[in-house]
């Protein structure tokens, strides 16, 4: 009976055509600009190849059963995320509107974002004044303006919305299909550029071989934050796309096949941008200091003056912001579209008015991100001596706070308040013993301990209370 409501719901709502499409949109979503931008700063920070081994096995022992259990939540309930917390426990159908409240914050932020992206695309091709010979200032002045990032923001957002409108199947699925395959045909072009740059072999050996000395309790932090962030665990979307998943999919070998092709994304960024830096400084040392600034730097400054002193470099500028468009595109649909689901259930509403509400909140909320680094300068709030603009704001609130809240009380509702039977067994993975004791001390106790340690212990180093 429950199977038949499954279907039922599932042929009104629509869903991905098969495996392919599903895999495909969902590491669509997993990789993004945290693959393309925060993991390369991160590996540099936390020492090279040390981070990247510390991050393959969290995400092979801790990342890819968090992935199968919010894809196996989805897939059960057949519903967005409100109906499904509202399922698997009347009691925590409240648990799914504090889930929706992390898409949306991050949304209108990444759009923005995604705008910047845009804007450096198109100046690579018409070679603007100042982008490579005066990067940093190019760079501020860009986003210090008014109408110009709004204008690209605008156009971004347009384009993750217009994709939504589509629908999963004529939408998502389409997009992906077309763009992962051509996101991995250009990763790998300009790692090879890469590899053939004198000076960039150091780069190489310092991404790929760890150096077991350098490793601490805050690689370990380091990555399980990026893990979470990068695999878009704790946001609602794997429990979305999970719930357009066809039941003759398999759970357990789609989650596996996402979490390594997120990591490998991850780690040929790290071998297009860490070499490329090697490969324009002079010493390691500073090449390590250009790498470790983080924030928005990397991407914007650092790498656009690497790419000014490399053979070729505009043609490669502009490739590789085309790359990191496809990504971030990919991302910000999921995000819209975990929200769409939600207004549009049980037939609510039509998926265009809900697209048109879920663009309305963007744009405001969008803009007040863009412009606090423009006319709105003046609000920020200052913690521990650090000044946060709008958009860290939106940033801290929803990746710092509420997407470890929200990946805890995930874990203790399936862990501790449903039956612990239904979840494995819609992952496939209920008649194999170990396999199912091991997702469960997992669900139940691991994951919710260790977030809450890095959830603690980002807010004591925000603060300045610990510095780890
Ligand atoms: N996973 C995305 C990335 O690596 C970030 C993201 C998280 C995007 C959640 C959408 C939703 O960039």
């Amino acid at each position: 009976m429950e199977e038949k409501i499954n279907e039922f719901t599932k042929k009104k709502r629509g869903g991905f055509s098969g495996k392919l499409g599903f895999v495909l949109a969902a590491a669509g979503s997993a990789v993004g600009l945290g693959n393309l931008w925060r993991f390369p700063y991160l590996t540099a920070e936390y020492g090279g190849g040390i981070f990247i081994l510390t991050y393959i096995i969290l995400t092979l022992f801790l990342g890819i059963s968090l992935l199968m259990l919010e894809i196996g939540i989805g897939r059960y309930t057949g519903k967005s995320v409100i109906g499904a917390f509202g399922t698997l426990n009347k009691k925590f159908k409240w648990f799914g509107y504090l889930c929706v409240i992390v898409p949306l914050l991050v949304v209108p932020y990444y759009c923005v974002i995604g705008g910047w992206v845009l804007k450096y695309g198109v100046s690579f091709v018409v070679g603007s004044d100042g982008l490579i010979s005066n990067s940093s200032s190019f760079f501020n002045n860009f986003i210090g303006g008014t109408a110009e990032p709004l204008i690209y923001f605008l156009i971004f957002a347009f384009i993750t919305v217009l994709i939504v409108i589509f629908g999963v199947q004529k939408g998502i699925e389409r997009m992906s299909k077309i763009l992962m395959p051509t996101l991995a045909i250009i990763a790998l072009f300009l790692m090879v550029y890469v590899f053939c740059l004198k000076g960039s072999g150091k780069g190489v050996k310092y991404t790929l071989l760890p150096d077991f000395s350098k490793f601490s309790f805050k690689t370990v932090l380091g990555a399980l934050g990026q893990m979470f962030y990068s695999l878009s665990i704790g946001m609602c979307i794997m429990i979305t796309y999970g719930s357009y998943m066809k039941k003759d999919v398999s759970i357990k070998s789609s989650a596996i096949q996402i979490g390594v092709c997120d990591s490998l994304f991850a780690i040929v960024a790290s071998l297009i941008i860490i070499p490329s830096v090697f490969a324009c400084a002079p010493t390691t040392a500073e090449a390590e200091g250009m790498l470790a600034s983080p924030g928005p730097g990397l991407m914007f400054v650092q790498l656009t003056e690497v790419f000014g002193t490399i053979k070729g470099g505009r043609v490669i500028g502009t490739i590789f912001f085309i790359l990191v468009f496809f990504a971030a595109v990919t991302s910000s649909v999921s995000l819209v579209e975990s929200i769409v689901a939600v207004l549009c259930e049980g037939d609510k509403m039509k998926r265009s008015s809900a697209c048109a509400i879920v663009f309305s909140v963007i744009l405001t909320l969008g803009a007040l991100s863009s412009l606090g680094f423009g006319v709105l300068d003046g609000v920020s709030i200052n913690i521990a001596g650090n000044s946060k603009s709008i958009l860290d704001m939106f940033d801290l609130l929803a990746n710092n706070i509420l997407l470890p809240i929200v990946g805890i009380m995930t874990c203790v509702i399936v862990g501790w308040f449903v039956d612990k039977k239904i979840i494995p067994k819609e992952i496939g993975i209920d008649k194999n013993k170990t396999l199912r004791g091991f997702f469960n001390v997992i669900t139940k106790y691991v994951a919710p301990i260790i977030i809450l340690i890095v959830l603690v212990s980002g807010l004591l180093d925000m603060f300045g209370v610990l510095k780890i």
